[in-house]
């Protein structure tokens, strides 16, 4: 049996195996077309949109490699008022929307009560749509605050399952633990949980990427993001390379084989390193985009790594412009709440 079926059958290899497959590119076109059938069997051509609201740039904390880190001072900070807020999901919603990502720095000046009545208005308003936060590490008390308000999703990249290497990407006043700890609490509350990391970040190796597999297998959450490392001029980073192209697709394709049914997004990150990097997301397992729902006047500004995409007054309109390129990879884009398929 060839490697790639065992993955297949499977969903599992051993870390060698693993390793063989990270550091080879004479697998590439076998896994890309076993991920797409894969795909295909649960999803057909079906590609899910989330509208990203990007609400506040504010970040206290200091990740080696963001450009929104606090220590930044060259970052023009700005936050959304909360009707600012429901004016992306108003446009949102007549451009097919059905899920709204609230994204953010670990922005305190928000509280949990006005997290929680930003919810509640938008779950309110648009009952049938998703609500999926993204704004870092709190406590499991406001996780369920948030959960009761109606937040369906919560997003909270790992970026890496190596403890040491977790601590030569962050500040010491983080820790992996804790970020564990809150993915972990967030399953049992009951949210729909992504996590994911970044690929060819700063002193990664192969035995990292095998630790954030076998993180993943452990948590099991229904969304996987990864994207490519960029540099950011504006970062202790700022020197080191950006990460693979082509090995964050190979890891598109592992993921999709290991997850059948997982959602997994072709990122921003990917269609920055390369023209056609979210198409080609898609065809090698990805099943997910996330248009910029952001008002364009503050896109440019939260720029987590140099020479963001869909940033420009060119995009005001991204859902067409990905429409387009998802139509031209052979995928259509639905207007579904495009939940994970449960298991069974
Ligand atoms: N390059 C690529 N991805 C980055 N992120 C943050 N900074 C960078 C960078 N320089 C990713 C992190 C974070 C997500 C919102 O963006 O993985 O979780
Ligand atoms: Fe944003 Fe194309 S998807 S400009």
């Amino acid at each position: 049996m060839t490697i790639i079926n065992k993955l297949i059958n499977e969903c599992d290899l051993s870390d060698i195996e693993f390793k063989e497959l990270l550091e080879s590119d004479i697998y590439d076109d076998e896994l890309k077309s076993s991920a797409d059938r894969v795909r295909q069997h649960y999803y057909g051509k079906d590609v899910y949109i989330r509208g990203l609201i990007e609400f506040s740039n504010y970040c206290k904390n200091n990740c080696f490699y963001c450009g929104i880190r606090a220590e930044n001072k060259s970052c023009e900070r700005y936050r959304l008022s909360k009707q600012e807020i429901y004016n992306c999901c108003d446009e949102g919603y007549k451009l097919g929307f059905r899920t709204f990502v609230l994204q953010g720095g670990e922005d305190l000046s928000y509280t949990d009560k006005d997290i929680c009545k930003i919810v509640l208005n938008i779950k309110t308003a648009y009952p049938d749509c998703a609500v999926t936060l993204s704004i870092g590490e709190r406590s499991k008390q406001s996780y369920i605050d948030y959960f009761n308000a109606g937040a369906d999703r919560y997003l909270l990249r790992h970026e890496t399952a190596n403890e040491d290497h977790y601590k030569q990407l962050h500040p010491s006043s983080m820790s992996l633990k804790n970020r564990k700890r809150c993915l972990y609490d967030l399953k049992e509350i009951g949210y729909q949980v992504g996590s994911g990391f970044m690929v060819g970040s700063p002193f990664q190796t192969t035995e990292c990427l095998i630790e954030d597999l076998r993180f993943l297998q452990s948590l099991k959450p229904d969304m996987i993001g990864i994207g490519p490392f960029i540099s950011h001029k504006d970062t202790p980073f700022k020197d080191f390379k950006s990460g693979s192209f082509k090995l964050t697709l190979r890891l598109i394709s592992i993921l999709r084989l290991i997850f059948p049914k997982s959602l997994i997004p072709a990122t921003t990150a990917l269609g920055t390193i390369h023209p056609n990097g979210r198409e080609l997301g898609l065809s090698c397992g990805a099943n997910v985009v996330m248009p910029n729902l952001s008002p364009v006047s503050t896109r440019k500004k939260y720029e987590l790594y140099d020479n963001k995409i869909c940033t420009g007054e060119e995009s005001a309109q991204c859902r067409g412009c990905l429409e387009r390129r998802v139509n031209s990879v052979g995928y259509r884009i639905v207007t579904d709440r495009g939940d994970a398929k449960t298991l069974s």
